[in-house]
C-alpha cells in the first residue's frame, strides 16, 4: 500500500467536526466535544447536531454540509444505523479522516456494513479511522477527541492501540506514572487506517521519542514489517501482542505449519525487526519511559554496583537473561574501585561495597564509574539495612542519577526493601528517576536499551538475491493442478529442488518389481524404497517406506510389502509404484521450512529436524525477504545452534549449505505463486564444506493462484 501523504492532517488537525456532538452529559458525543474544548485545542471546532443551536457553549451545525470552512477531521458519534450515511456527507465535505467511535461493525460480524464505509470514504479520498475506536489524543496541536475522563498527560511516548478499553487504561497509568504522550490512537477495526500508517507519522515526527504499540491481530503484516524496520532504525518501538495461542495452527497440513503457531512466528517477527516485545503493560511502560528519558550507552561495559553479596548474584543472573555484558578487566576494575570498597568487599563485577557502605561510599564508588570512559553504564542495586536505610536513598540515587544523565551515561537503580523504601521508590519514579523495586525489572529496561541500540547500530542486512528458472517450478506445479492435486509428489519435489540447486539423493522411479530391482542397482545399494501415490500424504503411517535396502531380495520383499500395507492403509489408493533412492550417509537431520504465513506473508524456519520436531519445537521463524546475517541470526536463535558447531569432538557443520538453502526455498516461496508450504525434513547437514541434501521435500500447493 502507498504511503498516506495526508497522515498529517490526522495528528495535526486544523479543524474538527465532531458528528453527534451532544449537550447531554454523560452521551460520547458530550464527552468528545468537551474533551477537545478542555484538553486546549486552539483550532476550529464544529459540533454537528440536527438540533442545531449551541453546544458546550459553540455554534452547531445540523449537518456536516453546512459548515463553512474545510474540515479536516471528523469524529462520529452517532449509531452504527446513522454511521454510512454521515461517512457519506463527511466525504462530500471533502473531510480527510472520519474517526469513526461507534462501535457494531466487523467485530460482531457486521463486515459487510464496515466495508461499505471504507468504499464511500475511498470513493472521495476521504480516510477512516476506526471504525469501534476511543478517538486520537494528539500534543502536537493540544487536541484531545477521545471520551476518556482523564486529563492526558503531553510527552514524548506515541502509543497506537488495536483496543480502545485497554488505551484509556494506558492514560491512566500514563497519568499515574507520569509518563507524557506525544499521541495515542486507537485503531479498532482497522477498516482502513492500520499501524503501519501511523508508525509512519510517529517515525518522522521528533516529539514522539518511543512508541509503544498494543495489537492483538496483524493487517499487512509484510508492510507492517517494512515499517517496523525503518522505526526502529530510527528510534525505539515497544510492542505488546496479545493472543499467545497456537489454536489454529495444528490443524496445518505441515510441521511447518503447526509449528507456526500464529505466536511463535509473531514474536520473531518483531525481533527481526528490531522492535522490542514486553510481556506485559507494566513491563512496556517501563521500557517506554526508560528508553525515551535516558540517554544511550557509548558501548557494552556494564557494571553492577550492590551492598549486598546475594542482590549482586540475583543482578549478574539477570544480566545474563536479558544479554547484559559485565565489564570483566579486574585489574581496571580493581584500580578505580578499590577507593570505595572495603578490604574484605569485591572489586570484581558486581563491586560490592559490602553491607557496612553508606551513602558516601555509593556515591564514591558511583562516582569512579561515572568519571571512567572504560565503564558505558551502571546498575545500582541497595538493600535496606540499619547501616542503610530509606533515609540516605536521597543523596544514593537523585543527585547521581541527574549527573550520570548529564553526562551520557545510563544508570537503572534497584532498590530492595520495605515499606518507606517502596514508597520512596514511588516517588522518585514520578520524578522520572529509573527507579525499580525488583533487580530483574532494572536490569530488563536495561537490556531492553542495549537491545534496541545493538539493532539500530546495526549495518542493514544486504537482501540475499537468488534467481532460479521459476517457470520450471511453475510447470510441475501446474502439472500437479491439472491431477486435480493439492499437493506435490516426492518425486515432483526433488525436482524443485533441482531447479533451485539443493542437493537431493540420486532417485529412480520404479513401476513394478523388475524395475525396481535394475533401479536399485543402478543407484548403488544401500537404497531406500518409498510408495508413489498421490492419495498416500503420510506414507510411513501407511507403512510405505523401507529403508536400508542391501540387495536384490531385500527390494523384492520389501516392494510387496510396502505395497500389501499400503493397499490395507489406504484401500483405493492408485499406487503409480515406487521410488528408489540412494540411502544417505548420516549427518545432522536439520529442518529448513517457507510458508506464507497469513499474517507477514512469505516466512521461513529453520530448526532440529528428524522425527521429534513437533515435539522439541526448536525451530525459528524470519520474515522474507531477508539477508545472510538475518539468517545467521534465526539460525543461533535455535537451542540446538552448538550441535552445528561439533560437539564431543564432531567437526563443524556446514552452516554455509543451511543458509543457502534456506535462501533458496525463500525464493522459492516468494517467486512461486501456486506454492503455500515447503518443508525440507530432514535436510541432513553434512560437514563444513560437504554441503546438505534434502531427503524428504514436502511441498502443498496454494488453494488458489496468489
Ligand atoms: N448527525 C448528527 N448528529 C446525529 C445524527 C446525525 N446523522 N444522528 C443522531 N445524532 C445525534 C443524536 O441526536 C444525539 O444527540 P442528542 O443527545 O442531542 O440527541 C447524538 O447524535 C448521539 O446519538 P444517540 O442516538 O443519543 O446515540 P448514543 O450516544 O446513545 O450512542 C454511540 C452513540 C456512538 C456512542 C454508540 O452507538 C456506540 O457505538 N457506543 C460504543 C462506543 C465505543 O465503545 N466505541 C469504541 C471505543 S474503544
Amino acid at each position: 500500500m502507498v504511503k498516506d501523504q495526508n497522515i498529517k492532517y490526522l495528528f495535526e488537525p486544523r479543524s474538527v467536526a465532531v458528528i453527534g456532538a451532544s449537550s447531554n452529559k454523560g452521551k460520547i458525543g458530550n464527552a468528545v466535544i468537551s474533551n477537545i474544548i478542555k484538553g486546549g485545542y486552539k483550532n476550529k471546532i464544529f459540533p454537528i447536531n440536527p438540533k442545531g443551536g449551541e453546544i458546550e457553549g459553540i455554534k452547531a451545525y445540523k449537518s456536516v454540509l453546512d459548515v463553512p470552512d474545510e474540515i479536516d477531521i471528523a469524529c462520529i458519534t452517532v449509531p452504527a444505523k446513522f454511521v454510512l450515511e454521515s461517512v457519506k456527507e463527511c466525504a462530500a465535505k471533502g473531510v480527510k479522516y472520519a474517526i469513526v467511535i461507534t462501535s457494531g461493525f466487523s467485530e460482531i460480524g457486521k463486515i459487510e456494513e464496515e466495508r461499505k464505509l471504507v468504499e464511500a470514504a475511498r470513493e472521495k479520498g476521504m480516510r477512516i479511522l476506526g471504525p469501534n475506536v476511543f478517538g486520537i489524543f494528539t500534543a502536537e496541536v493540544s487536541l484531545n477527541s477521545t471520551f476518556t475522563g482523564s486529563v492526558i498527560p503531553s510527552g514524548n511516548l506515541g502509543i497506537i492501540t488495536q483496543s480502545g478499553a485497554l488505551g484509556v487504561v494506558m492514560i491512566g497509568q500514563a497519568t499515574v506514572g507520569n509518563i507524557g504522550l506525544s499521541a495515542i490512537v486507537s485503531v479498532g477495526n482497522k477498516a482502513d487506517v492500520d499501524e503501519g500508517d501511523l508508525i509512519e507519522y510517529m517515525i518522522a515526527q521528533d516529539r514522539t521519542k518511543v512508541i509503544l504499540i498494543y495489537m492483538e491481530g496483524v493487517h499487512e503484516g509484510e508492510r507492517l514489517v517494512e515499517t517496523l524496520k525503518r522505526a526502529t532504525k530510527i528510534k525505539p518501538v515497544v510492542i505488546i501482542k496479545s493472543g499467545r495461542s497456537t489454536r489454529g495452527a495444528m490443524a496445518a497440513a505441515s510441521h511447518t505449519g503447526s509449528l507456526a503457531g500464529s505466536d511463535t512466528v509473531f514474536d520473531d517477527v518483531i525481533k527481526q525487526c528490531g522492535a522490542l516485545r514486553a510481556e506485559n503493560m507494566t513491563e512496556a511502560f517501563e521500557w517506554s519511559k526508560f528508553l525515551a528519558n535516558n540517554p544511550l550507552p557509548a558501548g557494552e561495559n556494564t557494571v553492577i554496583i550492590t551492598n549486598g553479596g546475594g542482590a549482586g548474584v540475583m543482578a549478574t543472573d539477570a544480566c545474563e537473561k536479558y544479554d547484559i555484558i559485565l565489564y570483566d578487566d579486574s585489574n581496571h576494575l580493581k584500580t578505580i574501585f578499590s577507593p570505595a570498597t572495603p578490604e574484605f568487599g569485591s572489586t570484581k563485577n558486581p563491586i560490592d561495597i559490602t553491607g557496612q557502605a553508606k551513602a558516601e561510599d555509593y556515591v564514591k564508588a558511583f562516582n569512579a564509574a561515572l568519571h571512567d570512559p572504560e565503564i558505558h553504564s551502571v546498575i545500582g542495586v541497595f538493600c535496606e539495612s540499619s547501616l542503610f536505610t530509606h533515609k540516605d536513598l536521597d543523596m544514593a540515587v537523585e543527585q547521581n542519577y541527574r549527573q550520570f544523565k548529564a553526562a551520557g551515561k545510563p544508570i537503572v537503580f534497584c532498590l530492595l526493601g520495605g515499606e518507606t523504601v517502596d514508597e520512596y521508590a514511588r516517588e522518585s519514579r514520578r520524578k522520572n528517576i529509573p527507579v525499580y523495586n525488583d533487580v530483574y525489572e532494572g536490569v530488563a529496561a536495561l537490556g531492553a536499551m542495549y537491545s534496541y541500540k545493538r539493532y539500530a547500530e546495526e549495518k542493514e542486512d544486504e537482501v540475499a538475491d537468488f534467481k532460479f528458472d521459476v517457470a520450471a517450478v511453475d510447470d510441475i506445479v501446474d502439472n500437479a493442478r491439472q491431477e486435480g492435486r493439492s499437493f506435490l509428489l516426492s518425486h515432483e519435489g526433488q525436482e524443485v529442488m533441482r531447479v533451485t540447486g539443493i542437493a537431493v539423493p540420486k532417485s529412480m522411479i520404479a513401476v513394478n518389481i523388475e524395475s525396481a530391482v535394475k533401479s536399485a542397482a543402478a543407484i548403488g545399494y544401500p537404497v531406500v524404497m518409498k510408495v508413489v501415490s498421490k492419495d498416500i500424504l503420510h506414507k510411513s503411517d501407511a507403512g510405505g517406506i523401507a529403508l536400508d535396502l542391501v540387495n536384490d531380495e531385500e527390494i523384492i520383499s520389501a516392494y510387496e510389502a510396502i505395497m500389501r500395507n499400503c493397499r490395507a492403509h489406504v484401500p483405493h489408493a492408485v499406487i503409480e509404484g515406487v521410488e528408489i533412492s540412494e540411502m544417505v550417509q548420516p549427518g545432522t537431520e536439520m529442518i529448513v521450512g517457507a510458508r506464507i504465513d497469513g499474517s507477514f506473508g512469505p516466512t521461513v524456519m529453520v530448526g532440529l529436524g528428524g522425527i521429534y520436531v513437533e515435539v522439541m519445537k526448536d525451530v525459528s521463524f524470519r520474515a522474507t525477504p531477508l539477508g545472510r546475517r538475518e539468517i545467521m541470526a534465526m539460525i543461533k536463535e535455535i537451542r540446538s545452534y552448538p550441535l552445528l558447531l561439533g560437539v564431543r569432538g564432531e567437526k563443524t557443520r556446514d552452516i554455509n549449505a543451511l543458509v543457502d538453502t534456506i535462501i533458496k526455498i525463500g525464493a522459492v516461496i516468494r517467486n512461486c505463486k501456486g506454492i503455500s508450504d515447503i518443508e525440507i525434513n530432514p535436510l541432513v547437514l553434512y560437514e563444513q564444506g560437504m554441503g546438505a541434501r534434502a531427503v524428504d521435500v514436502r511441498i502443498i500447493l496454494s488453494r488458489e493462484e496468489r
